[in-house]
């Protein structure tokens, strides 16, 4: 029995999250993979229930837990609340305590989702690429931080780029390890040219590749010549590793080569621990889109694909997450289509329509 700490969050975080228990449910219920689920308070309803975005009981079961199923965090109401009490802070807070440095974000194009992308399909047909974020250092984190009002009245804000080469060594490993069981190609994303924090990164990374990864084809990339390359000829790429700044941005791009954010999933790690435990929290890439929440149109596919991604990093349930991807692939095909990738001459399905299909899938896929 596996412990799977849920955590709704805000905006279409209970909705996606709820189809997603579905599922879940589906398999305790009906194969020998089980589960037994908890939920927690993150982000601005955590505010609003207990004056705090990252509740501690949140940080105490997550660290129980074997995983943590996130929705999604934020939303207009909360923008003008002082920064330590923004929903953001909450899943940063997460983050951080249970160092989860590395943040997979796979850009994969379902095939009947083709025509959904902005970009001409033959661009886009059979994109497969992984984008490895690092997510507990750079900006996000660097000290020192503040705006402050100077002598002459104007205001002066700093934020510090910082790495330190232990933290982009373990996040490159984790690079080259997905690069050598998928298409041995690595591109190391910097600006090195301008910036010297990531001119080391580019050394240590090629320090790593030359010693430990010899099979693996080591490229790199300045930031804004990978933007350009992202919509220009995506297929090049196959994994590609870069700081948590630019990784959130190149992540976002390349959500929209696949059709929509809302079918981007997750999956954040930490490093694993002596009696083999790794800490680890999947959540789709989508915000919290709050401009839908509540109207039952937001598409669960991120979340449902984010819970494949945690039965096949956190359990090793090879055979379950290939077959819930294939679920969905499959409803996808059948042209069932929530707003947000709907094509002409298709009539969009609600959520939780989305999740009964995806369902409904996967019955048919295991009684195979
Ligand atoms: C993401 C989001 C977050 C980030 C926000 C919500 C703090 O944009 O996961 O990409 O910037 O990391
Ligand atoms: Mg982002």
């Amino acid at each position: 029995m596996k412990k799977l700490l849920l955590i709704e969050g805000d905006g279409i975080g209970p909705e996606v999250v709820g189809q997603t228990k579905k599922i879940i449910d589906f398999f305790t219920k009906n194969t020998d993979k089980k589960f037994e689920t908890e939920s927690a308070l993150l982000g601005g309803i955590a505010y609003d229930q207990t004056g705090t975005p990252f509740p501690q009981e949140t940080l105490k079961l997550a660290t129980q837990a074997d995983a943590t199923l996130l929705g999604a965090v934020g939303g207009p109401k909360w923008e003008s609340l002082e920064y330590k009490y923004r929903p953001e802070r909450g899943l940063l807070g997460i983050r951080k305590e249970l160092s989860l440095f590395a943040n997979l974000r796979p850009a994969k194009v379902f095939n009947s989702l083709a025509e959904s992308s902005t970009l001409k399909p033959e661009i886009v047909k059979g994109l497969d690429i992984m984008i490895v974020r690092e997510l507990t250092g750079d900006l996000y984190f660097g000290e020192p931080r503040y705006v402050k009002t100077l002598q002459d009245g104007s205001r002066q804000g700093v934020n510090t780029m910082t790495y330190n080469s232990k933290e982009v060594e373990r996040i490159a490993k984790v690079s080259f390890d997905l690069a050598r069981v998928r298409n041995k190609k690595l591109c190391s994303v910097d600006k090195a040219n301008v910036i010297e924090t990531t001119e080391m990164w580019r050394e240590v990374v090629t320090e790593i590749g030359s010693k430990d990864y010899p099979d693996v084809m080591l490229s790199h990339m300045y930031v804004d010549n990978a933007s350009m390359q992202l919509v220009r000829n995506p297929k090049q790429f196959d994994v590609i590793v870069t700081g948590n700044m630019f990784g959130d941005i190149l992540s976002d791009t390349a959500s929209m080569l696949t059709g929509s954010l809302g079918m981007l999933p997750s999956a954040s790690l930490g490093e694993k621990q002596k009696d083999g435990k790794q800490f680890a929290l999947y959540e789709p890439v989508h915000g919290s889109a709050p401009d839908i929440a509540g109207k039952n149109i937001a598409n669960p596919l991120a979340t449902i694909l984010s819970f494949s991604m945690m039965l096949r990093y956190s359990f090793g349930y090879i055979h379950e997450a290939d077959m819930l991807d294939l679920a969905v692939e499959n409803v996808l095909e059948l042209g069932m289509r929530t707003s947000d990738i709907v094509g002409i001459n298709q009539k969009p399905i609600s959520c939780s329509q989305m999740g009964d299909c995806v369902l409904e899938q996967l019955i048919k896929l295991s009684n195979k």
